[in-house]
């Protein structure tokens, strides 16, 4: 099988790619990704000169290299996205542009192409806020950050090809991830970094929102299963099953790294900063996942990989990129702690 992944250089992307090429000798992979902040060719470093997989450097939104990209391909499975919500909300012009005309201009080109599936990797941030139960596939899409209204729009254009154009879609919708590779932006990673310094983590509000979380290697092997036995069409859920509020992970892993309370820092809230998600996956579990890995081992496994891999997160930290967005999201708030 002949796979197009985009956004390969990502967390999750990358991590997909080491998967199927371990677990599927038959797979080769051709890998579209722009290198943006957050994409990063050392997450791939171990497959330098493998021959099953190539990257090819471009732009989702470039009709031109889709279409070079996606001749001969089976399948694709799409990552390419920006992600990070307080990024959307400063400014939310490249998450129109990757997450909508980008999925648009990958769609048209694979009904071009006749390939027998496309998977949108999407997120249960398309809900919305959930404040009891636990959401389904059904449901309504109530996204409330820019970068969830991109997502869902993304979401909703894969269902209108399937739909009108008969293009086998299947869209998925994943919990909060965490694992080795992930961009120190996003909670957990930039917790444990900031504490591996003595630094303080900024905790937004009261600290009460609550999010399921989802080790990177079960969603991986959730994706894998979805594109061999999904059926188009149809969207799934996948979540780790684990669930706790922000102050609760917050304290599980300062006393896990040992770290003093002070190093847990009160800021002012994200706007809009959705308080639940809770996601109902039994549609995923009927096709046979179940998440491989407990939380707290995950957890564990985690803390151990960034206290391992300095070489890998503190060039991304030192960047300017990186320093700028800090200073303009968490110096007024953190103040001298930061
Ligand atoms: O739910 C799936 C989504 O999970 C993905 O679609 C997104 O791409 C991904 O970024 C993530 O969104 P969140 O906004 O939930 O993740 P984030 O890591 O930014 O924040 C997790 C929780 O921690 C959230 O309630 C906000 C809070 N938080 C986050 C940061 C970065 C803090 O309290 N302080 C922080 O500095």
């Amino acid at each position: 099988m002949r796979l197009l992944v985009t956004g390969g250089l990502g967390f999750i992307g990358s991590n997909f790619i080491r998967h199927v090429l371990t677990e599927h000798p038959g797979v080769r992979v051709v890998n579209l990704d722009l290198r943006t902040y957050a994409g990063n060719p050392a997450n791939l470093a171990d497959l330098r000169g493998n021959p099953r997989y190539r990257w090819i450097k471009g732009d989702i939104a470039d009709p031109f290299i889709v279409k070079r990209c996606m001749a001969g391909a089976d399948a694709v499975v799409h990552f390419a996205a920006e992600t990070h919500v307080d990024r959307s909300i400063l400014d939310a012009g490249a998450f129109l542009r990757t997450n909508v005309v980008g999925t648009d201009v990958l769609l048209r080109a694979a009904l071009k192409n006749g390939v027998e599936r496309f998977v949108h990797v999407g997120t249960d941030e398309v809900y919305g806020s959930v404040p009891r139960g636990f959401s389904t596939e059904s449901d309504r899409l109530l996204p409330n950050s820019p970068y969830a209204a991109s997502k869902a729009a993304g979401d909703l254009l894969a269902r209108s090809y399937f739909v009108t154009h008969g293009l086998p879609v299947i869209v998925t919708r994943a919990s909060n991830n965490f694992g080795p590779y992930q961009f120190p932006e996003k909670a957990l990673p930039l917790m444990i970094t900031n504490w591996i310094d003595d630094k303080p983590y900024p905790l937004y509000g009261d600290g009460r929102q609550v999010r399921d979380w989802l080790y990177v290697l079960d969603h991986v092997r959730a994706l894998d299963l979805i594109l061999r036995r999904g059926r188009p069409g149809e969207v799934y859920n996948v979540a780790g099953g684990y669930s706790c509020a922000n102050r609760e992970l917050v304290e599980r892993v300062r006393r896990l790294m040992e770290k003093p309370r002070d190093l847990v820092k009160r800021v002012p809230d994200r706007p809009g900063h959705d308080r639940r998600y809770a996601l109902n996956f039994s549609k995923l579990k009927k096709l046979g996942y179940r998440p491989a890995h407990g939380f707290g081992a995950a957890l564990a496994r985690t803390v151990d990989w960034y206290r391992g891999h300095e070489t890998w997160w503190r060039p991304l930290k030192k960047d300017g990129g990186y320093r700028a967005y800090y200073r303009r999201q968490y110096a007024a708030r953190l103040g001298a702690a930061s």
